[in-house]
C-alpha cells in the first residue's frame, strides 16, 4: 500500500512509455504515477533512456502545483529527500549536483524534473531491486546489492513521498544539509556545460547557493552553475 501524502491519485502501470507522459495526459495536484516498466523511460540528458529492469525498481512521476513551490529548486528537495531514507536504512549517501543520489559514488537514483503548465513534474527512478547493470556503462548500484535483501518497494515510495512532504513544506536551511552531504565538495572535478562535452569548468566545488546554482572556483575565479552535468 502506498500513502501518498500529497494527496493525489495514485494511478499504477504494469507498462508504459514514461511516467513523465502519464503525467501530462492527467494532471492534477498531488498526482502520483507509479509504473513497474517503463519502455521509455526519460533521463536528464535527452539522448539517454532511463533503463531499469521490469518489477524491480521504483519509478515515479509525482505533480505538485508550481504555485506551491518556493525557490528551492525541487529536484535538489527530492534527493535530499531520498538522502534522509536511505540514512535510515543506514547508507550514507551524496548528493550529487544537479540531481543524482550516490552512495560510495556509484548512482543509485536519478531525479528529472518537467515544468509542464502551472506544474512540476517530479520523475524519479530509484535502483532497488536489480542487482545485474552490465548494460550500463555508469557506476551504479542498488538496495540491494547494498543491503543483500530484497526491499519494499512501496514502503520505500511512502518513506520518500512523507520526507519529501516535510521538505517541501519546511524549506528552511534546505541547502545548508544538501552542502553537509554535497558530492565532490572540496574536490576538484570537471562539470561540463554542454551536451556535447565541449565547455567545461575544471575546479574546486565549494556548495550549492540558495537559489539550487552550484558555485565552484576555477582558474578564472568563482564560477556559478545553474545548469551543467559532470
Ligand atoms: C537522470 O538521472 O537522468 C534522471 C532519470 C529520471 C528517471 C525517472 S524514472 C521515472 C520517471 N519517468 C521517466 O521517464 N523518467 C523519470
Amino acid at each position: 500500500m502506498i500513502f501518498n501524502p500529497f494527496h493525489g491519485e495514485i494511478y499504477h502501470f504494469t507498462e508504459i512509455s514514461s511516467t513523465m507522459d502519464a503525467a501530462k495526459e492527467n494532471l492534477g495536484s498531488g498526482a502520483l504515477f507509479v509504473a513497474d516498466y517503463q519502455t521509455k523511460g526519460r533521463g536528464r540528458i535527452p539522448q539517454r533512456q532511463w533503463q531499469a529492469q521490469k518489477g524491480k525498481n521504483l519509478l515515479f512521476t509525482l505533480i505538485l502545483p508550481l504555485s506551491g513551490l518556493q525557490q528551492a529548486p525541487l529536484s535538489l528537495l527530492a534527493a535530499l529527500a531520498l538522502r534522509r531514507v536511505l540514512f535510515s536504512y543506514g547508507f550514507d549517501s551524496k548528493i550529487k549536483w544537479p540531481n543524482d543520489v550516490l552512495v560510495n559514488d556509484a548512482k543509485i537514483a536519478g531525479i528529472l524534473v518537467e515544468i509542464y503548465q502551472n506544474y512540476a513534474l517530479l520523475g524519479v527512478g530509484i535502483n532497488v531491486n536489480q542487482t545485474d547493470f552490465s548494460d550500463i556503462e555508469k557506476k551504479v548500484t542498488s538496495i540491494k546489492l547494498l543491503k543483500h535483501k530484497n526491499c519494499d518497494c512501496d514502503g520505500l515510495l511512502t518513506h520518500f513521498l512523507g520526507e519529501l512532504h516535510t521538505i517541501v513544506h519546511n524549506q528552511h536551511n534546505w541547502n545548508r544539509e544538501i552542502n553537509q552531504h554535497l558530492w565532490a565538495k572540496d574536490q576538484i572535478v570537471d562539470y561540463y556545460l554542454d551536451v556535447n562535452r565541449q565547455k567545461k569548468i575544471h575546479g574546486k566545488v565549494l556548495c550549492v547557493q540558495a537559489d539550487g546554482a552550484l558555485q565552484m572556483i576555477s582558474e578564472y575565479g568563482l564560477e556559478v552553475l545553474y545548469s551543467a552535468e559532470n
